[in-house]
């Protein structure tokens, strides 16, 4: 880091614990000034291009004039009031403005407050929706590998095994069934006969439609979210479309289900929902399954309430984010991203060590054999102007929408010249 780290850093960075982080001998983080559209400003003066918006979030750039105007309009109403035996008008006309974007039939919306509470949530009603009907037996659920779901318990124990981060805690997880995505005819006859063993057994086939991201940034086609929807219909299972980072746009329609057909049972929500500005979370499911809740017994109620869920602030935040997928061309600057990413990352195939090369939507990745220093690999692109998250074998690039021109160049130009130095190391 150039210049002296102000004040507030050094007098407080040993009191602080990060995410995903060895505190031994990680490097220390870069202390950030602010935001503005896609650039990261540091507080030495140094100026980032962002490459990540922020873990995917920021689709519209940071601190969007209509967003933070709709956040700081709720702010002088009612910053926030509980959920509980309450209810306001920026978390009804959400959830109102949710159904109306999602395919027919997801109808009942649940808040809380992220990604991983959103997962539980779809977990518990999956589970819950068996008990109210009388069934005690079917509580497992079929996850895939290379699926990442959260850090939460329940949510970890759907994350791929070896690569989801969480292999530590096996043995104290829920026992789970993980298996191949069926995207050929030897991995489709293996998932069918899991099917067949477990499915009394089982609540629910949960899943990342099209693209599974932070266990790989993996694509697959519509076709296996078609078999899935088939296969879960021969079972009575119910199928969870986890949409934590493909929804609103990532992948290049407004929700993966639209792009493949494929209506889910239950749908998760959260990352890009605000915009990139406040913590919010949904779980969407369909009248089935919500009407499975009604009951005069009162242990037939979802039992679930996280005491900021529905939060105003952060649903006036997605309220002004779905105003600006209506206003402005959203998703054709994700094609035209997509376009880009396609052209400029595409030299990097001839790389050594370079074993793939995709683009979806506006995520854009460069796959090695091997990165033996992502500290260092990080420090690099940092160094050439641009904030890039490389994981295990990744790099991987999820700007915002409104990147300019000039500024994506940039980026993936950075990433090219920085990998091609690296790999021929
Ligand atoms: C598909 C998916 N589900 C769930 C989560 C967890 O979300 P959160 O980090 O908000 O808990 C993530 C986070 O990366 C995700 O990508």
């Amino acid at each position: 880091m150039s210049g002296a780290p102000p004040d507030w850093y050094t007098r407080a960075m040993g009191h602080i614990w990060l995410p995903y982080t060895q505190m031994k001998t990680a490097a220390y983080p870069l202390p950030v000034a602010r935001t503005q559209g896609s650039r990261i400003f540091l507080t030495d003066g140094r100026e980032l291009i962002d490459g990540i918006a922020s873990w995917w979030t920021a689709c519209h750039g940071y601190n969007h004039p209509h967003i933070r105007a709709a956040v700081e309009e709720q702010l002088a109403v009612m910053p926030h009031v509980m959920f509980g035996g309450l209810v306001h008008e920026p978390a009804l006309t959400l959830a109102r403005r949710l159904v109306g974007l999602l395919p027919p039939g997801l109808d009942h919306v649940f808040f809380c407050d992220s990604g991983s509470v959103a997962v539980e949530v779809a977990m518990k009603m999956a589970v819950q929706y068996w008990l109210n009907n009388g069934v005690t037996e079917r509580s497992r659920f079929v996850a895939f590998k290379g699926g990442y779901h959260g850090d939460t318990f329940a949510a970890m124990s759907v994350c791929d095994p070896e690569e989801g981060m969480h292999a530590l805690f096996a043995k104290v997880m829920p026992r789970q069934i993980i298996a191949k995505l069926p995207v050929d005819p030897s991995s489709t006859q293996v998932f069918d006969s899991l099917l067949e063993r477990h499915a009394e057994n089982l609540a629910g086939i949960i899943v990342e439609p099209l693209v599974q991201g932070a266990g790989g940034m993996l694509f697959h086609d519509a076709n296996v979210l078609r078999h899935l929807r088939a296969a879960a219909v021969r079972h009575g299972l119910l199928l969870i479309f986890d949409e934590i980072f493909t929804g609103f746009g990532r992948s290049g329609t407004m929700f993966a289900c639209e792009a493949a057909g494929v209506v889910p049972d239950i749908i998760t929500l959260s990352k890009a929902l605000t915009g990139g500005t406040l913590g919010l979370g949904a779980t969407i499911a369909t009248k089935k399954v919500f009407e499975t809740f009604l009951s005069d017994a009162p242990d037939h109620a979802l039992m679930h309430g996280p005491t900021f869920m529905a939060n105003p602030l952060a649903c006036a935040a997605a309220n002004a984010s779905l105003d600006l997928f209506e206003s402005e061309p959203r998703l054709a600057r994700v094609a035209a991203i997509e376009a880009a990413l396609t052209r400029d990352l595409e030299p990097a195939r001839n790389f050594p060590h370079v074993t793939d090369v995709r683009v979806k939507g506006a995520i854009g990745v460069v796959e090695l054999d091997r990165i033996d220093d992502l500290g260092e690999l990080k420090r690099r692109f940092v160094e050439a102007g641009v904030f890039v998250r490389p994981f295990r074998n990744i790099v991987y690039l999820t700007p915002a929408f409104t990147i300019g021109e000039e500024d994506l160049k940039r980026l993936t130009g950075a990433v090219a010249s920085v990998l091609e130095q690296w790999t021929r190391l």
